[in-house]
């Protein structure tokens, strides 16, 4: 039996596979971004440089000898690797379980190929069982709850959190997500929101599945 930091650590040497020597990168959050960030460093892949999402990751970055870029100075961003909460068989995506999904999807629109990787746990017929995660300007906190009520989600304030752009997290249940484009655009247009935590508009392109009897690797363009 794998147990679940086994198949996250298959998964992460997996997604080497799409890291070009000499490359810029851009790389997620999560545990399963730092099994990857490990693999990076033990790999031995030396890269220009990495464009990073988070705080966390780019502390990590630079704990295994890879230098953070600003986005703002790269040119090219041939592949993002992150992980997901949720994965449907379109490979549209929930993320934000961090709390870093905002800039997750800036530096996934960025990239030429975005590789999710995630144990086959992460996959979902219909996403919405785990709570899309919002971040949200905290002026706006009470009238984003409200709206969410009105398409039938249960928003829950995540206590205690300001995510690294100093903003809220309003995670919401209750949602069966089957058009997850629409979705995507109806709640990113409502004022005080800086982004949801569906990946659909820009959804990943491959995914890397861990399971116990190996990593399967599957593409968006051939579903
Ligand atoms: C962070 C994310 C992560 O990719 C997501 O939560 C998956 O994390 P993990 O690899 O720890 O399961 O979206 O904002």
């Amino acid at each position: 039996m794998s147990d679940a930091l086994t198949l996250k650590k298959a998964v992460a040497r997996e997604a080497l596979r799409w890291v070009e020597p000499g490359s810029i990168i851009g790389v997620g959050t999560g545990s399963t971004v730092d099994c990857f960030i490990d693999a990076l460093g033990q790999s031995g892949i030396a890269l220009a440089g990495a464009v990073s999402s988070s705080n966390r990751t780019e502390e990590k970055l630079r704990s295994v000898g890879v230098a953070v870029l600003d986005l703002n100075d790269v040119v090219e961003l041939g592949v993002y690797i992150d992980g997901a909460d949720e994965i449907d068989p379109a490979l549209n995506l929930i993320k934000g379980g961090g709390g870093a999904l905002t800039r997750e999807k800036v530096v996934a629109e960025a990239a030429r190929l975005f590789v999710c990787i995630a144990d086959a746990s992460k996959e979902v017929a219909v996403l919405g069982n785990f709570a899309l995660p919002i971040e949200v300007l905290p002026i706006a906190s009470a009238l984003i709850q409200r709206k969410v009520e009105e398409m039938g989600g249960i928003p829950k304030l995540r206590s205690g959190f300001i995510t690294d752009n100093g903003n809220i997290i309003i995670d919401v249940s209750g949602l069966s997500i089957t058009d997850p484009q629409a979705m995507e655009s109806k709640i990113n247009q409502w004022p005080g929101v800086v982004t949801c935590g569906l990946f659909a508009l820009r959804k990943a392109d491959v995914a890397c599945i861990a399971t116990p009897d190996g990593v399967r690797v599957s593409e968006a363009n051939k579903q």
